[in-house]
C-alpha cells in the first residue's frame, strides 16, 4: 500500500473540494460541466444530485479549473429577510473579491462598477450592500457584472448553490432578477445547483416561478458504485497510511451505500478520530436525524413523522400507509393529504420515486423517528 507520510487530510477532507486533485473520479460530470460554461449558447446550468454526492465539490472544482473567475452564492439556510438575502449577496461578492484579487485588472474593474452601485460599499474586499432604503436592485448588480465581463471578453458563472432554498416573495425578487439576466444578460452563465427534485419543481418547475420554462442543460451526480466507493475508501486511507482490515472497509461501503458524503465523513472520523465504524455511522445517523427533523420543523410534523417512520420500516402501500395514519389520527385521511406529504418528501430528496429513503442513513435515521 502506498503510503503519504505526514500528508493533510485530502480525500477525506469534509470541505467541498475545489481542487482537481482531492477529487475523486467523476471526470465525465466535471468535463460536461466544463464544456457547458465554456459554451457560449448555453445559459443555465442545473448541478443536481442527491443530498451529499458532491454537487458543491464539483461545481467549485470545474470552475476553479478555469482561468476566469465566478461568483458562488451559498445558499446555505433558507432566506428569510431582505437583509439575509442582500448579506447572502454581500458575502458572495466579498468572497468573489477576495479569491480573484490576484486577476488584476479584471477584478479592479468589477469592483470599480459594483462601487458605483447605490447602497454598495467595499472596504477592502468586504462588500456590503445595504437593504435599507437606498438598497440596490439585485438586476442592477448583476447587471454591473454583466457588463464589466462584456467588456473584459470573459463569461462569468453565477452559481447558486442550494437554489431550492431561495423561496416565498424574496425568493421572487431574487429569481425575476435571475430570469432578467438569463434573457438578457449574455455575458452571464447561471448555474443552480440543489437537491433533486426540489430545485426543478420550485425554481424551473413552477409555473409561479419567475424561471418557469427557461432551456437549461443538466449535469448529475450519482452515487458510486460498489467498487469506487471501495477504492475511494482504500485512496483515501492510504493518502494518509492508515491501514483498515479489509472487513471494515467492506462493512463501511455496505452501509454507506455510495453516498460520496458519507464515505468521506466515515473516512475523516475514522482516520482523524480513530473511531470504529459502528460508533461513526450512529453519529451519522444523528446528523441525518437533525436533518429530518429540520424538515419536520416546517410541517404538520407528528404526520409526517408518521410517514417516515412507516416508508422506513418499509410500509409503502397507499393503503397502508392511510390505514396507520387514521389509526394514529382517529380520523378520516383523505388521498390527498397523503399525495401533499409523499411530494413533498420526494422534493426534499428524502425519498425516490419507489417511496425508498433515498440511502441507508437517512433510513435508518427515520426509523429513530
Ligand atoms: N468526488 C469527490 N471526491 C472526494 N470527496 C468528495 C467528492 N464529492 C464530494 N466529496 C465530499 O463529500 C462531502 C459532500 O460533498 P458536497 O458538499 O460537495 O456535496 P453536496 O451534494 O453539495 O452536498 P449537500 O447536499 O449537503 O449540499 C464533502 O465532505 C466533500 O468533501
Ligand atoms: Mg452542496
Amino acid at each position: 500500500m502506498e503510503v503519504i507520510s505526514g500528508a493533510e487530510v485530502m480525500l477525506f477532507d469534509p470541505k467541498p473540494k475545489r481542487r482537481r486533485e482531492d477529487l475523486f473520479d467523476f471526470d465525465n460530470e466535471l468535463n460536461s460541466l466544463a464544456r457547458f460554461v465554456n459554451d457560449p449558447s448555453t445559459r443555465l446550468i442545473v448541478v443536481r444530485g442527491l443530498r451529499r454526492t458532491g454537487k458543491t465539490s464539483l461545481t467549485l472544482t470545474a470552475l476553479n479549473g478555469l482561468t476566469t473567475p465566478y461568483v458562488f452564492i451559498d445558499v446555505r439556510e433558507f432566506v428569510r429577510s431582505r437583509r439575509g438575502l442582500y448579506e447572502l449577496l454581500s458575502r458572495a461578492l466579498s468572497e468573489f473579491l477576495r479569491a480573484y484579487d490576484g486577476l488584476g485588472l479584471i477584478v479592479r474593474e468589477f469592483r470599480r462598477a459594483l462601487m458605483s452601485v447605490r447602497g454598495v460599499r467595499i472596504e477592502g474586499f468586504g462588500v456590503s450592500i445595504s437593504w435599507g432604503r437606498d438598497r440596490p436592485l439585485i438586476s442592477e448588480l448583476l447587471r454591473e457584472l454583466d457588463r464589466v465581463a462584456g467588456r473584459s471578453g470573459v463569461r462569468l458563472p453565477l452559481v447558486i448553490d442550494e437554489a431550492q432554498r431561495l423561496g416565498g416573495p424574496l425568493g421572487l425578487e431574487f429569481w425575476n432578477a435571475i430570469a432578467h439576466a438569463y434573457d438578457f444578460l449574455d455575458n452571464l452563465v447561471l448555474i443552480i445547483t440543489g437537491s433533486e427534485m426540489g430545485v426543478l419543481e420550485k425554481v424551473l418547475g413552477d409555473p409561479e416561478s419567475p424561471m418557469y420554462g427557461r432551456a437549461f442543460v443538466e449535469v448529475s451526480t450519482r452515487k458510486l458504485t460498489w467498487a469506487e466507493s471501495r477504492e475511494f475508501l482504500s485512496r483515501g486511507f492510504s493518502e494518509l497510511g492508515i491501514k483498515v482490515p479489509e472487513d471494515e472497509l467492506t462493512q463501511a461501503v455496505n452501509l454507506l451505500d455510495g453516498v460520496v458524503g458519507w464515505l468521506t465523513y466515515y473516512g475523516y472520523e475514522r482516520a482523524v478520530g480513530g473511531r470504529d465504524v459502528k460508533s461513526i455511522v450512529n453519529e451519522a445517523i444523528k446528523l441525518a436525524r437533525q436533518e429530518l427533523e429540520n424538515f419536520l420543523s416546517t410541517r404538520v410534523s407528528t404526520r409526517y413523522r408518521a410517514i417516515l417512520k412507516m416508508l422506513a420500516a418499509g410500509i409503502k402501500e397507499w393503503g397502508d400507509i392511510k390505514r396507520g395514519l387514521e389509526q394514529r389520527e382517529g380520523r378520516t385521511i383523505s388521498d390527498r393529504v397523503i399525495h401533499e406529504a409523499l411530494t413533498a418528501l420526494k422534493q426534499h430528496s428524502i425519498i425516490d420515486e419507489n417511496l425508498n429513503l433515498t440511502d441507508p442513513i437517512l433510513r435508518m435515521a427515520a426509523e429513530t423517528l
